[in-house]
């Protein structure tokens, strides 16, 4: 191996896996015992997602699961990030859906016996309706349904996953669904989305500590979507204004799992929009930080801010484009952004790390039965090699996740935007490789960039 190669291999065991989301790709939503989740009613109220579209089918995951294993195995992957979908494994009246149990049970073995190592997700956002009918995140109640339904999974499948991840993105699930209404439940009330944040955090703490007391075998962590902010210009207004999207976005987040507190500095910004703070209770924050065993990390773009004196809302910040090349989702491609965050991270936090999603949307054109994505390469390989320079300098990152196996739902942009490495035609389910997948499927052979894509570098 030249001097060359060896420095862009990544250590012995780096854990390199790709990810997806219950909601996002299994379909059969009607199928042996689940019950309807906040993204069946969101997705089928008018207006909501774009073209209309639904979770009814998406890829059909529920039905193909053994395909896509085939196709995880083919790639070599060591690891497959999936969730669980909660609504699939409680009824209504709080029991147990044995046949939803038995659907994860089965794909969880079969990953296994392909030696692909299960991260599963408890919760990536399909909240069962039931609960959400209840008042949802905004009721502390629901934390107690939470830790019945993760106390059920870690019963019968302790043994075999070794990695669990107890929330997917709780800023996402909070801000999105409860603040800004694009996620559901569609809610736009910045009260509602403080104290749907705290509950969600708060079930995190709850989850860990009932894995510990239940022996759980392997590591639990969580999941936050991480995006690191540059102020627009080196004024004390735009500093301040960075300082203040970082709490926003990042730290209200961080700081409470890593250290047990809020970040206090923001409290009065808040006053006006959030009221008081009464839905936080003193013992709360020693169980939100109880300590976990790793932190996941989805990381898709960095964001510029300056000061908005105009703008009254919560953050009073602009956004402001550095004319970087954009994904098909609009977001500016800046792999330093991902560099910079791990090693801001490191000050939080000295447990390992991983990247649980990182990839990118683009127009993915079928050309004669072949999907040529030279840019979704570009964009990994930016990334991959940030996070090479990163882990050279002794950065404590333990694994990688593509974000995503296949394409799928993307939320409120239905099926129009695709993160696969495996092109999904929706209308006959047909899955073709992208180059990306074999792109992919290189790198982890030789763990490490591989060779036709060193001259995008
Ligand atoms: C993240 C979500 C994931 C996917 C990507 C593109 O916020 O966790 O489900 O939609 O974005």
């Amino acid at each position: 191996m030249s001097t060359n190669e060896s420095t862009r291999a990544f250590p012995k065991g780096f854990l390199w896996g790709v990810a997806t989301a219950s909601y996002q790709i299994e379909g059969a939503v009607n199928e042996a015992g689940r019950v309807p989740s906040i993204w069946d009613t969101f997705s089928h109220t008018p207006g909501k997602v774009f073209n209309g579209d639904t979770g009814d089918i998406a890829c059909d995951n529920y039905h193909r699961y053994s395909e896509d294993i085939q196709q995880i195995s083919d790639l070599g992957a060591h690891s497959y990030r999936l969730s669980l979908s909660w609504p699939r494994i409680m009824t209504e009246t709080g029991q147990v859906n044995q046949a939803g149990l038995d659907h994860y049970k089965r794909l969880i073995d079969e990953l296994l016996e392909r030696g692909i190592d299960p991260a599963v997700t408890l919760y990536h956002w399909d909240l069962p309706q039931w609960i959400e009918d209840d008042g949802g995140w905004l009721n502390r109640d629901t934390v107690g349904y939470y830790t019945q339904y993760v106390e059920t999974v870690f019963r019968h499948l302790n043994d075999t996953v070794p990695k669990f991840i107890t929330q997917n993105e709780p800023w996402c699930a909070s801000m999105l669904g409860y603040g800004l209404g694009h996620h559901a439940p569609g809610l736009r009330d910045w009260r509602k989305a403080y104290r749907a944040a705290h509950h969600l955090l708060l079930s995190h703490g709850e989850a860990v500590k009932l894995y510990r007391a239940m022996g759980g075998k392997g590591q639990i962590g969580i999941t936050l979507n991480l995006t690191h902010v540059y102020p627009g210009s080196s004024s004390e207004a735009d500093v301040a204004a960075a300082r203040r999207q970082d709490i926003f976005l990042n730290r209200w987040f961080l700081d409470p799992l890593t250290k047990g507190s809020y970040p206090s500095e923001y409290f009065e910004r808040l006053r006006p929009f959030v009221g008081p703070l009464d839905f936080i209770r003193d013992e709360d924050m020693e169980s939100i930080s109880t300590e976990f065993d790793f932190l996941g990390v989805n990381f898709y773009n960095p964001a510029h801010v300056v000061d908005d004196p105009e703008d009254n809302s919560l953050t009073g910040v602009k956004q402001v484009s550095t004319g970087r090349e954009r994904t098909a989702m609009g977001w500016e491609i800046e792999p330093e952004g991902l560099y910079d965050l791990l090693k801001r991270l490191q000050d939080c936090t000295d447990k390992p790390l991983y990247i649980t999603e990182n990839g990118a949307a683009f127009e993915d054109v079928v050309v004669d039965g072949r999907v040529a994505d030279t840019e979704r390469i570009a964009y990994l390989h930016g990334h991959i090699a940030a996070l090479q320079r990163f882990v050279a300098e002794g950065g404590n990152l333990k694994g990688y996740y593509v974000w995503s196996l296949l394409d799928n739902f993307e939320w409120a942009f239905g099926y129009s935007k695709r993160f696969g490495l495996i092109y999904v035609d929706f209308e006959t389910q047909q899955r073709i490789r992208k180059d990306s997948f074999t792109w992919f499927g290189q790198l982890v052979a030789g763990n490490g960039l591989p060779a036709m894509a060193r001259s995008i570098e």
